[in-house]
């Protein structure tokens, strides 16, 4: 342990900054927030008078600041790469914000730029540390369900347009030049992330399904992005699973996974009062009453930043360093590829 404390900026002062990047520093004792930049100035002068710490009018103006050691990007998915490699080629350490690039190109380049520099990158895959993923990993390393075979996992809710701190049919989520994908970058990612961080390995193949069901922009013409995303992956373990993502859940969110094992079944975040549940092929069930599922409207600390911060202080890979989260995006743009072409995609 050291007693550095390690000084931060925030870029991109949004929901996901306001309800848990600045709040969770603000709350580790290890942590001074220097300060923060948004393209709205107003965002920044208010995260700043709430919590301290200054407002600057640039990212190359915060940037240059040599006090500050590490930064949040938490902008729009079409700025993730380029902010990021700017900021670890000014020796700083970066958490940014998931889906972690829009292209492949791009995240390589963002885990080159880390490798160079000798600095951390870490994306925001918080569901690799919600708390009954965590058990379930426990459990699945010690073969609880035997030999995984298949999974299906969901993530789907009402769509992003009540979350974004720029609300309704104008969100930059639903612009295909500021988000680039819809449902499968806002919510695949986060599962397709979390299979491989649970199982292991890598996928070998990929077939996903895009589509535009319900969403409509101002104009009433549907959304130029996918609201709905289905893709069967294959891994080199020989699992198959699907990763649902959908933002036209409309009512109830589900955030639920299912692993069947040749012993048994693990169920993750399917019930209400077990968060996870096993059920073996003997008939005994094992449930666990671990946590509730974040949601939209259930916002809990998500541990990821005290995590950041302490790989950082002591200089450790994260539990989500740049270099895996790419195996995951690898698997992600070979999907979206098989959308395009229609076939089942390999992955190298
Ligand atoms: N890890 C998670 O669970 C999770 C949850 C929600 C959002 N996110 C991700 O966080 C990022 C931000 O999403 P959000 O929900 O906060 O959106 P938001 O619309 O609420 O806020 C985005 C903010 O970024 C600012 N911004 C956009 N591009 C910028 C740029 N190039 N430079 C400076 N400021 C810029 C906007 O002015 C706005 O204040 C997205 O990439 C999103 O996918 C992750």
């Amino acid at each position: 342990m050291t007693d550095k404390k390690l000084n931060v900026g925030i870029i991109g002062c949004g929901k996901i900054s306001q309800t848990r990047h600045i709040p969770e520093y603000a709350q580790n004792k290890n942590v001074n927030i220097i300060g923060y930049f948004d393209f709205v100035a107003e965002r920044s002068a208010e995260m700043a008078a709430q919590f301290g710490g200054e407002v600057f009018n640039s990212v190359e103006a915060m940037l240059a600041n040599t006090e500050i050691d590490a930064v949040s990007v938490c902008v729009a998915n079409d700025a993730h790469a380029d902010i990021t490699i700017q900021a670890l080629n000014a020796g700083k350490d970066v958490l940014c914000e998931k889906p972690m690039a829009t292209s492949l190109a791009d995240a390589e380049r963002m885990v080159a730029a880390a490798e160079k520099n000798n600095a951390k990158l870490m994306i925001d895959q918080n569901q690799r540390l919600a708390k009954s993923h965590v058990v379930a990993k426990q459990l699945l390393d010690r073969d609880e369900i035997g030999n995984v075979l298949t999974f299906k996992t969901t993530f789907g809710h009402g769509g992003p347009e009540t979350w974004s701190v720029d609300p309704g049919a104008n969100t930059w989520f639903f612009d295909k030049n500021k988000s680039k994908y819809g449902a499968i970058f806002d919510l695949g990612v986060h599962k397709l992330d979390l299979m491989l961080y649970l199982l292991g390995g890598k996928v070998t193949s990929a077939f996903s399904w895009l589509t535009t069901l319900d969403k409509r922009d101002s104009n009433g013409d549907l959304i130029g992005v996918d609201d709905n995303a289905i893709s069967i992956y294959e891994f080199n373990s020989g699992v198959l699973g699907t990763v649902t993502a959908s933002w036209t859940y409309y009512g109830e969110e589900d955030n639920a996974t299912i692993i069947y094992g040749s012993k048994g079944i693990m169920k993750i975040y399917d019930d209400p009062q077990y968060s996870l549940k096993v059920i073996l092929n003997s008939g005994e069930v094992i449930n666990y009453e671990i946590d509730r599922i974040q949601t939209n409207d259930n916002q809990t600390s998500s541990g990821m930043i005290d995590e950041f911060v302490d790989s950082v202080l002591n200089n450790r890979a994260s539990i989500a360093d740049g270099a895996s989260v790419l195996n995951s995006m690898k698997a992600i743009f070979a999907g979206i590829d098989s959308n395009e072409k229609g076939q089942k995609i390999q992955v190298n």
